[in-house]
């Protein structure tokens, strides 16, 4: 079956009445537990799906208070065998001193856990929307006392999910930090750190949330925290951030720097000619144009599918290298992480998992992919009989090669979209 983490419609009902944007709370939701192997395989995956930049998973790793150089950072090895394993390692080498261990973007690194992640997220994504500023899922681990940074804020609502051990964490409204420490209303949504502040004097004051495996805490973008270790073991936590603040426009500016600003030869007027307006209004014509252009607009429409299926983060998993699909196998397809596509021109441009695929605009096709996003499970060969032939429409005719669907299928199971199943 497809990982997931089933929340019932009526947690998420009660759910963004009474805490999205406003409460924290500590939620029991025992079905919402990422499997600590899921976790261990994804930080094995790291040293493949890193590219030569380093720059797609960051890694931080903290020996006591003192952050590591990355090519010093331990890094759990298959011979740890687990993720507790892997700890007690850590522990036995660090001793007194403790150990952190942070990589950013984790969701990309493995397929389980980052179907988990969409299946949480649409719940959510239903009833909320997207957050315009996109997404991230973070990976903390280590028994170091507490955050290094101190007391602080984030511009992001927190989820986070305790894969193992027992995590607290203190937390402050907005307002209760803001005004004592003069703190301007305008940085209610923004990053900050208050970091000579002491929070053993602020204990008092605090909202103070604890969690355990298959537990989540939750707390709004507004709020001041900092996390504390309870009992000295080893805690792993997955904290899900989501920035409704902002808008991002990558896709967009992306494509217009890859295509129409490009172009060679091109040049704006030059100010000390033209003056300031003159300068500007070359700049506000140069925008328009680009918005008009169709290989922007193509490429910017592409860009924006990939961030929808992506649910708003930077990165997803690579894509799998099976090479094979035999028609015997059983597929399941994801209803709450669909295929989506676009008509353009004679071109049905695909998306999902943030990969983009072009497929003709076959009748046919459309059919078999809202079948595959009903969620029903099927035979390789069936579909492949069933959705193969010659279709009409007007005076166009269109063939559907079944070894065409067979493909189709293949690169499906290969961008994550479907799952192979047994029955
Ligand atoms: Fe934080």
């Amino acid at each position: 079956m497809i990982p997931k983490i089933e929340i019932s419609a009526d947690f998420w009902t009660e759910f963004t009445a009474q805490n999205w944007l406003r409460q924290p709370a500590v939620f029991q939701l025992p079905q919402a537990l990422i499997p600590a192997e899921e976790v261990f395989a994804g930080m094995l995956n790291l040293p493949q799906a890193e590219t030569p930049e380093g720059q797609r998973f960051p890694l931080r790793f903290f020996r006591g208070d003192k952050q590591l150089p990355v090519e010093q950072s331990p890094r759990p090895e298959p011979a740890d065998g687990s993720l507790e394993a892997f700890c007690g390692r850590m522990v036995d080498t660090f001793r007194d001193e403790g150990f952190g261990l942070m990589i950013n973007n984790f969701q990309g690194l493995e397929g389980r856990v980052w179907m988990r992640a969409l299946s949480f997220l649409d719940g959510l994504y239903r009833r909320v929307g997207m957050p315009a500023n996109g997404a991230s899922l973070d990976l903390f681990l280590g028994n170091y006392r507490k955050t290094a940074f101190g007391v602080h804020k984030d511009d992001q609502e927190v989820f986070t999910f305790v894969i193992s051990g027992r995590k607290r964490f203190l937390l402050w409204p907005f307002e209760a930090l803001a005004d004592r420490f003069g703190v301007s209303e305008e940085d209610a949504w923004k990053p900050y750190n208050l970091w000579r502040v002491d929070h053993e004097e602020l204990r008092e004051e605090a909202v103070v949330l604890e969690a355990g495996p298959g537990e989540v805490i939750y707390w709004p973008a507004t709020y001041w925290h900092i996390a504390e270790n309870i009992d000295g073991e080893p805690v792993a936590t997955l904290g899900l951030g989501l920035m409704p603040s902002g808008a991002r426009l990558d896709y967009f500016l992306d494509a217009f720097n890859e295509t129409a600003a490009a172009a060679p030869g091109r040049t704006i007027p030059y100010h000390a000619r033209v003056g300031a307006e003159g300068s500007l209004e070359g700049w506000w014509r140069l925008l328009d144009r680009a918005a008009t252009n169709p290989e922007v607009r193509r490429c910017a429409e592409e860009n924006w599918l990939r961030w929808l299926t992506r649910f708003g983060f930077r990165e997803a998993p690579d894509v799998l290298r099976r090479r094979e699909l035999p028609e015997t196998v059983w597929l399941v397809g994801n209803p709450a992480n669909p295929v989506i596509y676009n008509r353009h021109d004679e071109d049905l441009i695909c998306a999902v998992n943030g990969k983009i695929f072009v497929i003709p605009q076959n009748p046919r096709l459309v059919e078999m992919l809202h079948f595959i996003n009903s969620g029903r499970p099927f035979q390789v060969g069936d579909l492949m009989r069933r959705f193969s032939g010659e279709t009409h429409d007007g005076d166009v005719t269109h063939e559907l090669a079944r070894e065409d669907i067979q493909m189709l299928l293949l690169g499906l199971v290969n961008y994550l979209a479907l799952w192979e199943i047994t029955v």
